[in-house]
């Protein structure tokens, strides 16, 4: 049986960088769902067809880390004909083995509600602003702005809204450097495999 870990959680709070770090440790496939939607916001058009029809190609574009592309991934994340038409690819990703490590919102919630480990990643806004106007080279009052407006659209959302799993380990890394966060997170994902 494969082992699945589902890291949520709102937007630059580490946890890509949680999961692409799981990933290697444990010699797991990793896939960051927000690259899903933000590539069906960047094709533009009707984004259910988008969706439907989302190719290797479109993941592999070069503007998608954009603080407006990220925006043109929320709004389409809202429709629920574009969620469900990515649910069976992230379900099938999930079941390789020996494992798999998703990120995004709705992973243990709605794709993974059976991860064997759930994450939920979060840090102030303050810092996570900071982390990343720092990474985009952007200003960082107006990546508070953007996040903020983001998150609120995330969470305000009626179809798999962002929200912690009822089972999922909270992990706050407002204070925590990048391997003090992916230390505590092999920690508990040794605890649960021992
Ligand atoms: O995937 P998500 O948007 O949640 O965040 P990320 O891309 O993993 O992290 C956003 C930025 O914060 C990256 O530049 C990370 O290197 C940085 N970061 C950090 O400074 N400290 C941490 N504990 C985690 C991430
Ligand atoms: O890296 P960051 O957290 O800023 O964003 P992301 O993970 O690339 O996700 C971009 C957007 O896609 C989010 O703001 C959500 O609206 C949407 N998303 C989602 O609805 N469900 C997921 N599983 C992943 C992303």
């Amino acid at each position: 049986m494969p082992f699945t870990i589902a890291i949520d959680g709102p937007a630059a709070s580490g946890k890509g960088t949680i999961a692409r770090a799981l990933a290697l440790r444990f010699s797991f496939h990793h896939l960051d769902t927000g690259l899903l939607y933000r590539a069906v916001g960047a094709r533009g058009g009707d984004p259910i067809a988008a969706a439907n029809s989302l190719s290797p190609e479109d993941l592999a574009r070069g503007d998608l880390r954009s603080a407006e592309a990220g925006q043109a991934a929320s709004r389409v994340a809202a429709i629920p004909e574009v969620r469900a038409a990515l649910v069976a690819f992230q379900r099938a990703f999930a079941r390789q083995e020996p494992g798999a490590v998703l990120d995004g919102r709705d992973i243990g919630t709605v794709i993974c509600p059976m991860a064997e480990v759930k994450l939920y990643v979060t840090a102030s806004d303050q810092i996570r602003a900071r982390r990343r106007a720092l990474e985009l080279g952007a200003d960082e009052a107006r990546m508070l702005v953007e996040l903020r407006e983001r998150d609120a659209r995330d969470a305000a959302r009626d179809v798999a809204p962002m929200r912690p799993a009822d089972d999922a380990i909270l992990l706050d890394t407002s204070e925590m450097s990048i391997e003090a966060a992916v230390a505590r997170a092999v920690e508990t994902v040794r605890q649960v495999l021992a």
